[in-house]
């Protein structure tokens, strides 16, 4: 990618983390579902299904597609759950509510959503056990613990940022409330991190047209990076609402607020640069393909998996994990659009990622919200779910 070649020829960018550079290399079948060995499931999904009052808490974070979560995954009394993104526990806080004796694995890279962990833990005795680290360290957090792969039940991956994150604007991920220029989802854990503001102020030009490119999509990448990096030369830019008025000042006043999300709301024009540095800064997109594998080697057979995403990028590299296509090398991985094969056809390609196809989709089709979700909680509104369960056998 074009970025090497920038990190290469400056010193001072190759003292920035190695961990971000390595972003760049980095209706139900239920037919088949006898023939893998799984149960038949909680039957097909029905949208009018309600969820008993004891979820109407309302969590720090309200999650996404909670009555498809807990539909999909269809935990049963005394299973052991593994959520990788515990964030401000509303998954969680419900599943423990909803079933019996089930006890949960709950991971987050955040030290702030651990320590949320850690409190429910202290209120459900022996029913939760956080964990703190990425999806790239979970194997060895487990490990430690003799948990085994091939042991867990259930997987919830709901990738991205929680509210608790985005509402606090000193952690810098909101564009709409002036703090540092951080998103660092690790807080302060690994001192070494580069934050959005080194990525901002010392990545030249080239490469963070290629980031708003590759991780936003942002089809005005290289003149947003021109008007960063004549900004920067003036002023170092460290705050927020410093690189949203400097990405604003790229173009006419008219469009600043021209562009609109899924719910036809005014979209400020610097969303998709605060989106691709986020995930630049976190190397999302290599975690969350170590999670997929993670989840993969986790699962017992006929165990079953939730993921949800929040943009168009980690879907695809969701749902074609989920085929079994081979995302070794990520940094060569096509993010557009693919051509469509047929089952058999991937089947027949075979695998892909480490020998086999190794799941089963539990529907077809990616899910996404019913409209009263959305518009009770607008944060989910770009939401993808997508939910399969691990065979047990390869085929
Ligand atoms: C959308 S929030 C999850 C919200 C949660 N399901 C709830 O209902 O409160 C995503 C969480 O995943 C965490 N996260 C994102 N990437 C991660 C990674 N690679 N490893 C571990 N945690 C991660 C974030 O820190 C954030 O707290």
């Amino acid at each position: 990618m074009i970025c090497h070649m920038a990190v290469r020829s400056n010193p001072v960018l190759r003292k920035i983390s190695l961990a971000v550079w390595r972003a760049w290399r980095s209706w139900e079948l239920s037919l088949h579902l006898s023939s893998v060995g799984a149960s038949s499931g909680p039957g097909p999904w029905d949208r009018s299904e309600q969820l008993p009052s004891v979820c109407t808490e309302k969590p720090p974070h309200t999650p996404v597609m909670l009555k498809e979560v807990l539909h999909f995954l269809d935990i049963q009394p005394g299973q052991v759950v593994l959520d990788m993104t515990f964030g401000g526990g509303g998954h969680t806080k419900a599943i423990l509510n909803m079933v019996p004796e089930v006890t949960v694995l709950a991971l987050d890279r955040d030290p702030s959503a651990n320590s949320l962990a850690q409190q429910l833990a202290k209120e459900h005795s022996g029913r939760v056990t956080p964990l703190l680290g990425r999806f790239s360290e979970l194997e060895v957090l487990l490990s430690n613990m003799n948990v085994q792969p091939g042991s867990i039940d259930a997987v919830l991956l709901d990738a991205g940022c929680s509210s608790m994150q985005m509402d606090q604007a000193e952690r810098g991920f909101s564009l709409s409330k002036d703090g540092p220029l951080d998103m660092r989802m690790d807080g302060e854990r690994y001192l070494d991190m580069p934050c959005a503001a080194d990525v901002v102020n010392t990545l030249d030009q080239q490469a963070l047209a290629s980031i708003l490119t590759a991780y936003g999509e942002e089809r005005h990448a290289r003149k947003i990076a021109s008007a960063i990096v004549k900004a920067r030369r003036v002023n170092h830019i460290t705050r927020t609402q410093q690189l949203a008025s400097v990405v604003a000042g790229s173009f006419p006043a008219a469009v600043v607020y021209a562009r609109k999300d899924r719910l036809h709301r005014p979209a400020h024009v610097a969303t998709k640069t605060f989106q691709a540095l986020r995930i630049f800064v976190n190397d999302e997109l290599n975690e969350l393909l170590a999670g997929l594998r993670a989840a993969q080697a986790l699962l017992r057979p006929g165990g079953r998996l939730c993921t949800i995403t929040f943009h168009s990028l980690e879907d695809r590299l969701v749902k074609r994990f989920l085929q079994g296509e081979d995302l070794s090398n990520l940094d060569q991985f096509h993010f557009g659009p693919k051509k469509q094969s047929t089952r058999r056809e991937k089947l027949v390609e075979g695998n892909r990622d480490g020998g086999s196809v190794h799941w089963l989709p539990l529907r077809k089709k990616v899910i996404t919200p019913e409209k009263d979700d959305v518009n009770e909680n607008p944060r989910g509104r770009s939401s993808k779910l997508r939910a399969a369960q691990r065979l047990s056998h390869l085929i």
